[in-house]
């Protein structure tokens, strides 16, 4: 399948993850088998000796320097693109450094990327939105069309058993009322139409959040999706940027580990019961001991822990402080497996089923 440029061998995406989970290594090695890799732009310099003094600056040099690596990885195969996140302070910036440094696709959540288009103008990168309902991809393709006669290269849609922040109510979440996938589905695809036939292409649609298998994934192709986006699973794979004590953290949970949590980014998001976690859990405090300004709206003095430290812990393993984020599916992370054996095990299972 077409996406913007590029050609598309397998429909799968592996969705990106921050902080550092998701990098050039990852990505890369999923582009490699003719599939999708996204790396995160969430505090990309997270490891850079500067990132202390001058995080904007150690962030956006390393981006660059990871996409080139992923495309090198890739060797021209599969697509490599980015997530950027509308409420990180550094969005705009990330998004223009990763169409300098070559990205394939941009896909852009956490908010509504209404000027997505106005961001990567003047390029041939795909653009993508993230959504969680119908009425998120309405609005988006409504505005794309008429300020910049535009529509989205393709759709990600996530629901609501998908990893990290998420698109959902806290409470419709921990009563567990929130539309499922099977729901949403159709739904979303009906909003997709009108704009499929007014500029005269397939916007395809990526179905992610709790999609575990390939017999999963048929579940939605059959409904009419073109394929799915996973990220959990991607985590317990050798190529996967996360320090190892990050990975053995989810091979040994099972779903009975998970929680939800308020993130100060000012979405429920979904993490491992974690040190951290039952702290913040029992209305306890972890105080930010440092800004580097990450996210819009975050006050720093208000908030239970800060998420840009939180993150950095966990993707350098450490349990005590770390903030796993995971999706809900964590029982289907058993083993190491190389990104290939992964992608051909999804691959010829949907095949099977599709
Ligand atoms: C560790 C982790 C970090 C994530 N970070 C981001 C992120 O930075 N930006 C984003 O849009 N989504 C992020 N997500 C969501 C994933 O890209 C993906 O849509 C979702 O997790 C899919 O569900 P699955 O994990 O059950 O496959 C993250 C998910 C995980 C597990």
């Amino acid at each position: 399948m077409r996406i913007g440029e590029r050609e598309l061998a397998l429909p799968l995406i592996q969705g990106g993850m921050g902080v550092g989970v998701s990098m050039g290594g990852l990505a890369g090695a999923v582009a490699a088998q003719g599939a999708m890799g996204t790396l995160s732009t969430a505090d990309a310099g997270y490891a850079e000796p500067d990132f202390a003094t001058d995080p904007q600056g150690a962030n956006l040099r390393t981006l660059e320097k990871e996409i080139r690596k992923a495309k090198e990885i890739a060797r021209g195969a599969g697509v490599v693109a980015v997530n950027a996140m509308v409420a990180t302070r550094q969005y705009a910036d990330a998004v223009k450094t990763a169409v300098k440094a070559g990205a394939d696709a941009i896909v852009s959540g956490a908010g509504l990327p209404l000027e997505l288009p106005a961001l990567v103008e003047g390029s041939r990168v795909a653009i993508a939105p993230i959504v969680s309902s119908a009425r998120a991809a309405r609005l988006i393709c409504r505005t794309w069309a008429k300020r910049y006669q535009k529509a989205p290269d393709f759709v990600v849609l996530e629901g609501c058993q998908a990893g990290g922040h998420l698109g959902f109510d806290y409470e419709e979440l921990e009563a567990g009322s929130c539309p499922t996938l099977e729901e949403l589905v159709p739904q979303v695809l009906a909003e997709l139409k009108p704009f499929e036939a007014e500029f005269g292409r397939p916007i395809p649609l990526f179905v992610g959040g709790g999609v575990a298998t390939g017999r999963e994934m048929a579940r939605y192709t059959k409904m009419g999706a073109a394929g799915a986006q996973m990220a959990t699973r991607f985590i317990a794979t050798r190529e996967c940027d996360a320090s190892q004590g990050y990975k053995d953290a989810l091979i040994a949970a099972s779903p009975q580990d998970i929680r939800l949590i308020h993130s100060p980014v000012g979405l429920p998001g979904r993490a491992l019961n974690s040190p951290l976690v039952q702290k913040i859990l029992e209305g306890g405090r972890l105080a930010p001991r440092h800004c580097s300004g990450c996210i819009k709206n975050c006050r720093p003095s208000e908030i239970p822990f800060c998420i840009t430290h939180a993150l950095i812990q966990a993707v350098k393993g450490n349990w005590e402080e770390g903030l796993f984020f995971c999706g809900g599916r964590v029982e289907m992370l058993k083993e190491m497996l190389t990104v290939p054996q992964l992608v051909d095990e999804i691959i010829t299972e949907w095949r099977k089923y599709a």
